[in-house]
């Protein structure tokens, strides 16, 4: 059996052109064009690449964008006196603090600072808490897992009392996928270091969705013929015959599991994609909810 390759680049595309002609109509009726803010703290150079594209993405799509650099050295109060300069700018509808923040710094309170209404990442700890209980309805989903959840909705996969395995319980990812995989009436183990037996539990899964951040941990015998498997993993691989010295992979052995799965994502194309997607989608929603 060869899987399905879930084609997440193609699907961001789709959704990028569908904000672009929304943002265009918003603008011709008069609305204020979309806006979101980045907050870079640090020279952590795999978060300087984010942002610079999530910058060019919204260029694409026509939303503003604006870049607050702060230096790793900066305090505490330097950074969220930042975020509430954004909160009260009416041009930035949306604001986005990239993570890792340097040590030393408070995530959590420069997290709980961004105003509610632009939190367009979906990490302020009143949007996660609300993601968390029943009932309750955050105002942002964070971009990965928003993504991963409008992957398997193209792919066409039954949630509804499946087994989904999430490997890795990170803030950015594998928790609130696992919250959102919930909420869809799955069936959800969290897998993490100390899981014991972590073939025999993956092997469980209908949906499998790899958040570790370790190069081709998932291999073609840890899959249950016909699972979906969603790769959030972007890991540099050495390799000498690649122009750059190195290659990207995934979480996932994609040539074994690809036998075995009924449906994947690859890397790159697969999740990538659909987080900056998601970014520019919460965006725009921010933008209408300012009106
Ligand atoms: N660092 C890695 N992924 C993300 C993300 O989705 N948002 C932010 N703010 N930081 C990140």
């Amino acid at each position: 059996m060869t899987a399905t390759i879930i084609d997440g680049k193609a699907i961001a595309e789709r959704i990028r052109a569908q904000i672009a002609e929304e943002v265009e109509a918003r603008v011709e009726a008069g609305f204020p064009r979309p806006g979101l803010a980045t907050v870079l703290v640090g020279d952590n150079p795999a978060s300087q690449i984010y942002v610079r594209m999530k910058h060019k993405a919204c260029e694409q799509v026509g939303i503003r964008s604006f870049g607050r650099v702060l230096p790793a050295t900066a305090s505490q109060e330097e950074v969220e006196a930042v975020v509430e300069e954004l909160n009260a700018d009416p041009a930035v509808h949306g604001i986005l603090v990239q993570l890792p923040l340097p040590p030393g710094l408070d995530e959590e309170r420069v997290l709980g600072r961004i105003r509610l209404e632009k939190d367009v990442d979906g990490f302020h700890p009143l949007n996660i808490g609300r993601l968390a209980q029943k009932g309750r309805e955050p105002l942002f989903v964070p971009c990965t897992p928003a993504g991963i959840m409008v992957l398997l909705e193209e792919a066409g996969v039954a949630l509804e009392g499946a087994r989904a395995v999430v490997l890795g319980r990170s803030n950015i990812v594998g928790m609130p996928v696992a919250l959102l995989l919930l909420r869809r009436n799955a069936t959800v183990t969290v897998c993490h270091s100390r899981t014991r037996d972590l073939p025999a539990v993956v092997r469980e899964a209908d949906v499998l969705i790899a958040a570790v951040g370790r190069p081709e941990m998932v291999r073609g015998d840890w899959v249950k013929p016909g699972a979906v498997v969603i790769d959030v993993g972007v890991n540099r691989v050495e390799d000498p015959t690649a122009k750059k010295g190195y290659r990207l992979v995934g979480d996932v052995a994609f040539d074994e599991v690809k036998e075995v799965a009924g449906a994947l994502t690859p890397v790159p194309g697969g999740v990538g994609p659909m987080t900056i997607a998601m970014l520019l989608k919460n965006t725009l929603r921010a933008a209408k909810l300012a009106d």
